[in-house]
């Protein structure tokens, strides 16, 4: 099943990086529909509250996929984590990005505006939406993870 719609959210130290991002991915992108989820400015506010957002989005939809950014990327890798259907990781690298999806059928990708360009965090949502999932042991793993969310 090929993607259909991309949720895209961002805190204030993310905000400067997802508007440019999100033209770009627009024009590279133009059958996904990339749908932003705020915030809309760079008045502080909790990184926290987009994850679920996103993350609650991403669930429910079938092939779902979204893309979180803040400051480092971890804190919204945290905060997505936590919600049941989540594989949320964090790039900082085409490989990274690659394998977060062939190995961990990535379907949030954290990226840390403080950390990495404009340039390369679109470089690394390209990696990620064009790279499958390699099944066979993986899916093994991941299997054992949706047991984890199972038991916590
Ligand atoms: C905000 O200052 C910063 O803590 C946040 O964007 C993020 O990097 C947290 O992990």
């Amino acid at each position: 099943m090929s993607i259909k719609t991309v949720y895209v959210g961002s805190d204030h130290a993310g905000f400067a990086l997802k508007q440019p991002l999100l033209a770009r991915l627009k024009g590279g992108f133009p059958t996904i529909e990339f749908q932003d989820c705020g915030t809309n400015g760079t008045d502080s506010v909790d990184y926290p509250n987009f994850a679920e957002k996103v993350a609650k989005l991403v669930a429910a939809a079938q092939e779902g996929r979204g893309i979180l950014i803040c400051g480092s990327g971890l804190g919204m890798c945290i905060a997505a984590n936590k919600i049941k259907g989540i594989r949320a990781t964090s790039s900082w690298n085409i490989e990274s990005a690659r394998l977060s999806r062939e190995h961990n059928d990535s379907n949030i990708i954290c990226l840390g505006a403080r950390l990495i360009s404009e340039d390369l965090a679109f470089e690394l949502v390209k990696e990620w939406l064009n790279t499958g999932f390699l099944g066979d042991r993986h899916s093994r793993r991941l299997e054992q993870i949706r047991k984890l969310e199972e038991r916590a």
